[in-house]
């Protein structure tokens, strides 16, 4: 067994052991909705509400997982009817935006790695062919979000959806999918990533020259100076994805820098602020951004020479125990599971369980335990 994951043995299967027997009731009471949070322990549902919502592949995602490890049916049979509901936003211009990847990554692109199958296959397609409609060739860069007043923003976060980019470019080896996540990475790399190597979390580009400038718009605490930790996440996970598909070193290089300084703003608990360099009152924790930067780490790790492993794999594992221990609800009788996420720091989104916290800490899990599917 491979030295560095020996000594965390128990807690993992242990932890995963109860997460397979929660997510057995969980899954019931849930399986014909779409989650994002719980209100008062009951998953809510977004099936009706808006179902181009960029979390709404993420329960099918959390199954896809339990499926791998389980090989269990009914995790399938739960994230097949999640990828259908999900048909109404791809019919829908409106209900799309540059977060395609988050939510048919984890539907039809699971489904499609693990079966193929051609249903799943036009899905990933289609919502691909979407994501790069939205490149600007004159500034290189996706666009984010809809809105006339929007037709320059990019964020941090579409690093996240690029490799649904790289699965079309494999699927029907046309490059063309890929060289447009290649150049958007290439810009983000140039103009997200601050050289402390925290990153802004939106960013405005003239449409015709390029020229950058930065909008008042953040989920974090402000736009110009403040450090959102899931942004920080997203650049940690979305540029090691990037190196993983395109072998280019500068992506490898750019996840460890913002990696780095993540590992640097973790607080005595373990577990990241809403936002690093918010002001010390009000403390809002962001459990998402831990568990989704703890899937970058744990690809770092992967990925790098044995003298920088261990740097990567025990800040993984420092704030995966922390969620765990402050944060995990394994009471079957609710449908929390990880509690303290932060949608934003502002408009009263703090303190939220999150389907997507859910699913990163699931996907460590995975990870940790050998599991070798990429669904990024
Ligand atoms: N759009 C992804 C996020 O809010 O983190």
């Amino acid at each position: 067994m491979d030295k560095y994951i020996e000594p965390h043995i128990e807690w993992i299967e242990e932890t995963q052991r109860k997460l397979e027997n929660k997510l057995r009731y969980v899954r019931e009471r849930s399986a014909e909705k779409i989650p994002y949070t719980t209100i008062n322990g009951v998953h809510d549902d977004w099936r009706y509400k808006k179902i181009g919502r960029w979390t709404n592949g993420f329960w099918a995602g959390l199954m896809w997982l339990m499926y791998m490890s389980s090989k269990d049916e009914r995790y399938r049979e739960i994230a097949e009817y999640n990828e259908m509901l999900l048909d109404e936003a791809l019919k829908n211009a409106d209900d799309l935006n540059h977060d395609t990847g988050f939510m048919w990554l984890l539907s039809a692109g699971a489904n499609y790695r693990l079966f193929g199958g051609r249903d799943s296959k036009n899905r990933i397609l289609a919502a691909a062919s979407a994501l790069a409609a939205r490149y600007n060739i004159n500034a290189e860069y996706i666009r984010a979000w809809n809105g006339e007043d929007r037709l320059g923003y990019s964020i941090i976060d579409c690093m996240m959806n690029l490799p649904l980019l790289y699965l079309a470019s494999d699927i029907t080896h046309d490059p063309r999918f890929k060289l447009i996540a290649e150049k958007h990475a290439m810009s983000a790399m140039k103009n997200h990533l601050r050289p402390d190597g925290s990153v802004y979390h939106v960013i405005n580009y003239d449409i015709q020259t390029g020229e950058v400038t930065i909008p008042d718009k953040t989920q974090g605490y402000n736009s110009k100076t403040s450090s959102w930790s899931r942004g920080q996440a997203w650049a940690v996970y979305g540029f090691v994805l990037s190196y993983i598909h395109t072998g280019n070193t500068a992506f490898l290089d750019a996840s460890k820098r913002a990696a780095h300084y993540f590992i640097a703003n973790l607080t005595e608990d373990s577990v990241p602020l809403c936002d690093f360099r918010a002001p010390d009152m009000p403390v809002y924790h962001d459990t998402s951004a831990g568990t989704c930067a703890a899937c970058g780490l744990l690809e770092l790790y992967r990925i790098v020479p044995e003298h920088e492993k261990k740097l990567y794999f025990n800040s993984a594992m420092r704030i995966l125990k922390a969620t765990e221990r402050d944060y995990a609800d394994w009471d079957c009788e609710n449908d929390t599971l990880i509690k303290n996420g932060c949608e934003a720091y502002h408009d009263g989104l703090q303190d939220l369980p999150l389907i997507y916290g859910d699913y990163y800490f699931a996907e460590a899990l995975y990870k940790l335990r050998g599991g070798d599917v990429l669904l990024w």
